[in-house]
């Protein structure tokens, strides 16, 4: 099938259409490079890298020309003001002012705004109607407000030398020390120094100026090499990329900075790259990227590996982490933003350390335009650090549970019959499924809220077929909207006014999957009503309360346009420039379409889901995200482990990778150990591009099918863990699937490590095997002192603080149990996680090397919002010698859907508690005694059987069919 199906009218589409042809279409290969910047071709980039290098060059002390004008300090209510003024080489003086906030939690932010922009008082060039404030809109979609409280109790002591002193947060135990002149911030926690603020002097604030045509003077040459501090003026006005002009009505405003974390070897996140998951330096230093680390949502279909290259989405976050505390740097801008990473070893810095050498990373952060906000966050562990970050920036949403099943996609299904064949071939080769996916195809010519109806005449009877067993469709709806007078979301979206704009004020054209485009503008409030109004079951024909949305091409992609998007001097709500918020929108649209599906029918109210491409620090709120266009290759499978642990640590962890590579076609081994992994992911989507064959999973044959369907069927088994992982992340920001270093924060052989993984906090490490022809695999184990069981056969490994290996013939996922922990399951895989709902648990019990162990898990109705009511179980089951094991009530909150809940699920039982382990002295013990809470028969006996391990195995027990219920307060008496 053609890529394209509408053709383009007019020379120029001709040739637009030939070129995205050729772009589109062909055999998985690489990344265009061309189409991308690199620093050297970004001017504010380039200016703040040949700055740092001259500051540099300098050598110490290097005077930053910014400082504190002491009269201008001012505290108010944990928040501190002052006046930046920047001297410039020529003397002229530029004011920016400062605003120091210090949280209840312990966060400082920090926010530097320019005067003159501030107050309009500045002209724009070729007549530009955009604002000339530099942007401010960010911390209103990235931030939730729960974690903005300022703390009044702040001490404040400014001295003689020109130091102001803040004692700040929980028991006032941190500390900013900001330097008058020049103008610098150090922070500590209990004395301890950790992050310093334009420690290196690049802080750079591009204040706005006229431009001054200078004649060129015959002879002269207009490339004459720059003296160390002089400016660099050619990128200061119009910029030109692929032949795009960037007409930079405002002039130069980048604003940089750099930031010192003192201590660290190991920097996190900075999601979304396809890099290893501690970040490697980017200027000098062994193995390390010639570029910065880029941050411009971009579609960069068929992305480089191992490289800084930007990707689909952004989240500046960035997480530091040493034994003993970690540290989180957030700078809050939209606009482009490079990342510079160096590290360097410093050898006797006691004081800082209390050891003889350390390593510090240094940091370089670069941004177009915008406002400098930047987040200081100072934590013991990586997990109170996502608590905080959560606490700014919204937790991730907890998911209807049909999202954390196994999802079935390619471009495309090309008909609602098809789709029936696969439900019905799913069912006949015993495979569970949730969701199955339309791609773009389903529409009619990429006219969304049109099905094609010659493929899809009845798409309510396919929705009904896939409602049977409780299975959800999805459905792609891009934000760029087919222009074309007669298309009635055309027709609105331009009569009501609500596209984004070009320079000049009109509705932007571009080009996308329909050809001629227009992109909704959901900025704004008028355009995310429209949008809100388009998706009611009785507008939106063909749809139900199973079908859910997916988001594509938010970055948003434009073909043929400057780096793959819109142009920067386009026009967005409010008359805020493109280039300001770019990095925002692919957010604004997932939180348009988010809204849109809260309410379809009048007292429906079912928690969305809606995939996104693209994101911004906030969009793990609106649900998940996957890692965009691989390719069917062993390296992108090995890639998409650290791209899915980096989602965790910057926050938003409901992703993961196209099961399978999007491009070109797997082997079948390569398939296998695909669905192997992305049965560990958050998210496990199948997908596929137009041109490859088909690939569900029971057309594979033997042995690779009944190998797939058992990796489906052991998510399905795990579903009980994943949802109270997910529930964990939407309460306190922790990871779904968690790296070495977050489980293990103490223990340094881990840091690094970035290829396997723990689901939760369930002590579940799996390791997936991402090579070809391999049988086995290495696999670290952290000197707990705990040991690891095997998942299938209770094979025992020792934590100790190396690596281990395991067999993994091609059936088997090396999973690992940590002793300590208590699993909850359920063992009757079905059709669908729907049909699983009332379905018995199944708990094993993990003994740890102290004879305990202990695990919880969260229930609730997985579709409604009741859970916010009360109407959930979360339980804490623990096992102690003595005392045997107990479920304990969790559930501090209760509410007014408590109480029918639990009536609701009274009958929901533990059929079988498996305990891995087990103590010898159960051999020859027949039962236990069951006591729970509220029976009328004291206690009853179930039966419980012993198992000698032997040959490296444990010894295990099981105990069936105790006859508790989930939902109550139950003990189970060994002895
Ligand atoms: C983009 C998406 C891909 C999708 C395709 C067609 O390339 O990343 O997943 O299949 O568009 O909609």
């Amino acid at each position: 099938m053609a890529c394209f199906r509408t053709r383009p009218a007019g020379w120029f589409s001709i040739i637009l259409f030939i070129s995205l042809f050729t772009l589109f279409c062909h055999p998985a290969g690489s990344v265009k490079h061309k189409d991308f910047k690199t620093c050297e071709q970004s001017g504010f980039c380039t200016r703040n890298r040949r700055l740092a290098d001259s500051v540099t060059a300098q050598g110490d002390p290097y005077l930053s020309p910014y400082h504190i004008d002491p009269r201008t300090l001012k505290v108010t209510n944990g928040q501190l003001e002052a006046i930046v003024t920047k001297t410039t080489l020529t003397k002229e003086t530029f004011t920016f002012p400062l605003l120091i906030s210090f949280l209840d939690s312990g966060v400082a932010r920090v926010t530097l705004n320019e005067d003159k922009r501030q107050r309009g008082q500045i002209d724009l060039r070729h007549g530009s109607t955009a604002r000339k404030e530099r942007y401010n809109g960010a911390a209103a979609w990235a931030l939730t407000g729960d974690g903005l409280k300022t703390n009044a109790n702040i001490k404040v002591a400014t001295d003689e030398q020109g130091f102001s002193k803040v004692a700040y947060g929980p028991d006032n135990r941190y500390e900013a020390t900001i330097r008058h002149n020049p103008f610098g911030i150090e922070f500590r926690k209990d004395g301890q120094k950790r992050v310093k603020l334009n420690d290196r002097g690049f802080l750079n604030m591009e204040h706005w100026r006229p431009k001054i045509e200078k004649p060129q003077v015959e002879g002269q040459d207009a490339q004459a090499p720059l003296t160390s501090l002089e400016e660099d003026e050619g990128t200061w006005w119009d910029e030109t990329f692929n032949g795009n002009t960037d007409s930079k009505p405002r002039g130069p405003e980048s604003m940089a900075m750099d930031i010192t974390l003192f201590g660290y070897e190991h920097v996190y996140g900075l999601a979304e790259h396809a890099s290893p998951l501690s970040l490697k330096q980017t200027r000098g230093g062994e193995g390390s990227y010639d570029q910065p680390y880029r941050m411009f949502n971009s579609d960069v279909f068929e992305y480089d590996l191992d490289s800084p290259m930007t990707l689909y989405g952004s989240i500046p976050f960035m997480q530091a982490h040493q034994k003993g505390c970690t540290t989180g740097i957030f700078w809050l801008n939209g606009a482009e933003t490079w990342v510079d990473v160096t590290k360097s070893k410093s050898t006797a810095n006691s004081l800082t350390m209390g050891l003889g050498g350390h390593v510090d990373t240094q940091t370089h952060w670069m941004s177009e335009s915008g406002l400098l906000d930047v987040f200081v966050m100072m934590a013991s562990e990586p997990a109170d650090l996502s608590r905080l970050y959560g606490e700014l920036t919204g937790y991730s949403q907890l998911p209807q549970s049909f999202a954390i099943g196994y999802h079935q996609s390619r471009w495309n299904y090309v008909s609602d019959e098809d789709v029936k064949d696969v439900d019905r071939k799913f069912d006949k080769h015993d495979i569970p499924y949730d969701v199955i996916w339309l791609d773009l195809e389903w529409t009619n010519g990429k006219r969304w809220f049109q099905w094609d109806e010659h493929s899809f005449p009845d798409p309510i009877s396919m929705n009904k077929q896939l409602d049977e067993s409780h299975r959800k469709l999805v459905i792609l709806t891009d934000p760029h909207i087919k222009s074309e007078g007669g298309y009635n979301i055309d027709d609105e979206l331009k009569s009501q006014n609500l596209a984004v704009k070009n320079k000049n004020g009109n509705d932007y054209d571009g080009w996308c999957w329909p050809g001629s485009s227009h992109w909704i503008d959901s900025f704004s409030p008028a355009a995310r009503t429209w949008w809100k109004s388009l998706f009611p079951y009785d507008k939106f024909k063909g749809t139900m309360s199973n079908v859910w949305l997916w988001n594509d091409m938010n970055e948003p992609s434009v073909f043929g346009g400057p780096d793959m998007t819109m142009p920067r001097d386009n026009l967005h709500h409010d008359k805020w420039e493109h280039r300001d918020l770019h990095n925002i929108y692919g957010l604004t649209f997932h939180n348009a379409t988010y809204h849109a599906l809260l309410e379809r029918k009048k007292g429906e109210i079912l928690r969305p889901f809606v995939l996104t491409r693209s994101f911004y620090a906030g969009s793990q709120r609106l649900g998940a995200m996957w890692t965009g266009d691989n390719l069917a290759e062993w390296s992108h499978l090995q890639a998409s482990i650290p791209m899915t642990l980096n989602q965790g640590v910057s926050g938003f962890p409901f992703a993961g990778a196209d099961v399978g590579g999007f491009f070109g076609n797997p082997s079948k081994e390569l398939q296998t150990r695909w669905y192997q992994a992305g049965a560990f992911y958050p998210f496990f989507r199948a997908h596929a591009h137009i041109d490859t064959r088909r690939r569900e999973p029971y057309l594979l044959g033997e042995p690779y099918t009944p190998i797939m369907a058992q990796a489906i069927k052991l998510r399905y088994q795990l579903l009980p863990a994943w949802y109270t992982a997910f529930h964990e992340a939407s309460v306190d920001g922790s990871p779904i699937v968690r790296a070495q270093y977050y489980v293990h924060p103490s223990d340094e052989k881990g840091f690094a490590v970035d290829d396997q993984f723990y689901v939760g906090s369930t002590g579940l490490l799996v390791k997936p095997v991402t090579a070809e022809g391999s049988t086995n695999v290495d696999i670290y184990l952290a000197p707990d002192g705990e040991n690891y069981y095997d998942y299938f056969d209770y094979t025992i490994h020792a934590g100790v603080g190396k690596t281990v290996q395991i067999d993994a013939p091609l059936e088997k996922i090396p999973l690992l149990m940590q002793g300590g922990h208590i699993i909850p399951r359920k063992d009757r895989p079905r059709r669908s996680s729907g049909l699983m709902k009332w379905d018995p648990y199944t708990l094993i019990v993990v003994l740890g090397k102290d004879g305990k162990a202990k695990g919880s898990l969260y229930v609730d109705d997985g579709e409604t919002f009741d859970f916010q009511q009360g109407a959930f179980i979360h339980r804490q089951f623990v096992f102690e010698p003595e005392d045997g094991l107990r479920s304990v009530d969790l559930a501090a909150r209760k509410g007014p859907k408590t109480a029918d809940y639990l009536k609701v699920m009274k009958d929901v039982r533990v059929e079988r508690i498996i305990v891995v382990n087990a103590p010898g002295s159960w051999e020859g013990q027949q039962s236990v005694r069951v006591v729970e809470e509220g029976a009328k028969s004291g206690s009853t006996n179930a039966p419980l059987s012993w198992h000698a391990g032997g040959d490296g195995k444990a010894a295990w027990a099981v105990i069936r069919d105790p006859r508790v219920g989930i939902g109550r307060d139950w003990r189970i008496v060994f002895s």
